[in-house]
């Protein structure tokens, strides 16, 4: 099968100028798009190639990039504090989001987590997400609109930690302020074996998470914290970056095991 690798009329792409200064813009014919670096009409992007570069009318270069999913979420709209590439990828990894699993979340947030689980679940798998409040679901549902993830997502305003309407998933996702509260619901809604993914941002938050996780029988307990650090390459003064994030959140994972007679 051929896959086409060129701009589609309707196709978000990234204008990339430098690391700093990038869009993502729907590439519509008849439309233009001013930046401070001149002016591009869509009519001679539609139909390139992605990586190709075009000529501003001040002549100032650009290249034409396809968004990834993480591009998509970076300019998403969000008002909650969203999980870093650093740990997404940590995620990924240690619950195995692959295509055809069915996921639950808590709580949706601006939905990137949402987002991101949905891409590598699709085309066979779902997601479906929990949240409380309605002002951010509306964004979440917006932003997901755009990432056009719409069909690999259902969201869901309610509660959590009510219980959940869903069985027999394969991962539970915990991003909430009070995890261990949502334990019990997503013990309920895993199949056995399933695993949940917690993000935390404090140690308190660990200790009476994970507490939990033994009391409702779950095993293989773990918590981690991912440091990155960026690293400048430059022409014989290679070094790492003298800024860099000094903590996001803790990751715990652990898996649904089944009770017994003794339990
Ligand atoms: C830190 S944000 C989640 C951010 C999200 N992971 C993202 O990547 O965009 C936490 C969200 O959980 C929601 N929340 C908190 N407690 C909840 C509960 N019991 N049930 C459903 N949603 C809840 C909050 O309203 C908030 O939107």
């Amino acid at each position: 099968m051929q896959v086409t690798n060129n701009v589609k009329e309707g196709d978000h792409i990234i204008i990339f100028l430098n690391k700093r200064k990038n869009w993502l813009v729907k590439a519509e014919q008849g439309k233009s798009f001013h930046t401070h670096r001149g002016l591009l009409n869509f009519d001679s992007i539609v139909g390139l190639e992605y990586g190709s570069s075009i000529s501003t009318s001040l002549n100032e270069n650009m290249w034409i990039l396809k968004p990834t999913i993480y591009d998509i979420i970076l300019k998403s709209r969000r008002l909650t504090q969203i999980v870093y590439p650093k740990d997404l990828g940590t995620i990924a990894a240690w619950t195995g989001l692959s295509p055809g699993k069915i996921v639950v979340e808590s709580g949706t947030g601006s939905g990137a987590l949402t987002m991101f689980a949905a891409s590598l679940v699709r085309p066979t798998g779902h997601v479906y997400s929990f949240e409380i409040r309605p002002e951010f679901m509306k964004i979440a549902e917006k932003n997901i609109a755009l990432a056009g993830l719409q069909d690999t997502i259902t969201l869901k305003l309610t509660d959590a930690k009510k219980g959940l309407d869903i069985t027999g998933a394969d991962i539970a996702l915990i991003d909430v302020g009070d995890p261990w509260t949502l334990v019990q619901p997503m013990w309920d809604a895993l199949k056995g074996g399933g695993i949940v993914a917690a993000i935390s941002p404090t140690m308190n938050q660990v200790e009476k998470l994970s507490n939990e996780l033994l009391d409702c029988n779950f095993v293989d307990i773990e918590t981690l914290e991912i440091i990155l650090r960026n690293i400048e390459a430059r022409s014989g003064k290679t070094r790492p970056a003298m800024r860099m994030i000094g903590h996001t959140a803790y990751l715990t994972f652990a898996h649904k095991a089944l009770k017994t007679d003794k339990d």
